[in-house]
């Protein structure tokens, strides 16, 4: 597959890595912009509030699969919109899902050493399904689905949450969620 990541630092170069080494193409755009026309699905990887700023600095955009990796932390999302996720779909107007916001990129490296697949919850659009499940299986965990697109502001919330968690005691950390036969 043929994916542009927008973001250089922890989450986009991280999962480009991932990716890569699992035999898909990888175009990196950073904050100078790019064109994201050849891709056949984007990630956005980038500080929650700057992500009205994509829409004037990457072009090709229309219609792609997006997979938003962001979280705001205390910022609103922009225009309205209940989160970044849907703010992005009234953009692209394409398939758009939320996921990777819950995953600690300090663990990406831990990724190849573990016994059991760990979780990612995603949620977002059917027709967004099969290209986020096969990019969060290849960056090694197992998809977790959370329903719709209009649970992006639940999953952006949820952040505080595993925050909490991770400053309790276990710090950055792996999860697994599974109906009961599974475990
Ligand atoms: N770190 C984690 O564990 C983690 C986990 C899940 C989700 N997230 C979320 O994922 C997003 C990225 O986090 P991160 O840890 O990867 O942040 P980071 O290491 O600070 O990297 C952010 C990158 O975004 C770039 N950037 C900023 N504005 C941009 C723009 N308009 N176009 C293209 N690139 C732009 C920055 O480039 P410049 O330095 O050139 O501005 C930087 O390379 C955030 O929303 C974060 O909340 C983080």
């Amino acid at each position: 597959m043929k994916i542009a990541v927008v973001g250089k630092g922890n989450v986009g170069g991280g999962l480009a890595n991932l990716w890569e080494k699992a035999g898909h193409e990888v175009q990196r755009i950073g904050s100078e912009g790019g064109d994201a026309s050849d891709a056949d699905a984007v990630l956005i990887a980038i500080p929650g509030p700057a992500v009205p700023d994509v829409f004037n600095s990457v072009s090709g955009l229309d219609g792609k699969t997006v997979i938003d990796a962001t979280n705001l932390i205390g910022a609103q999302p922009p225009g309205g919109f209940a989160s970044n996720s849907e703010f992005i779909k009234s953009k692209t107007q394409g398939p758009t899902a939320k996921s990777f916001n819950l995953n600690f990129a300090a663990l990406y490296d831990k990724l190849a050493e573990t016994n059991q697949r760990p979780g990612n919850v995603w949620c977002g659009d059917e027709d967004a399904r099969e290209v986020v499940e096969r990019l969060i299986r290849d960056a090694g965990y197992d998809p977790i689905y959370a329903g719709g697109l209009e649970n992006a502001a639940v999953s952006e919330s949820a952040l505080r949450f595993l925050f909490a968690i991770a400053q309790a005691g276990t710090g950055p950390f792996f999860y697994r969620m599974a109906a009961p036969g599974q475990f």
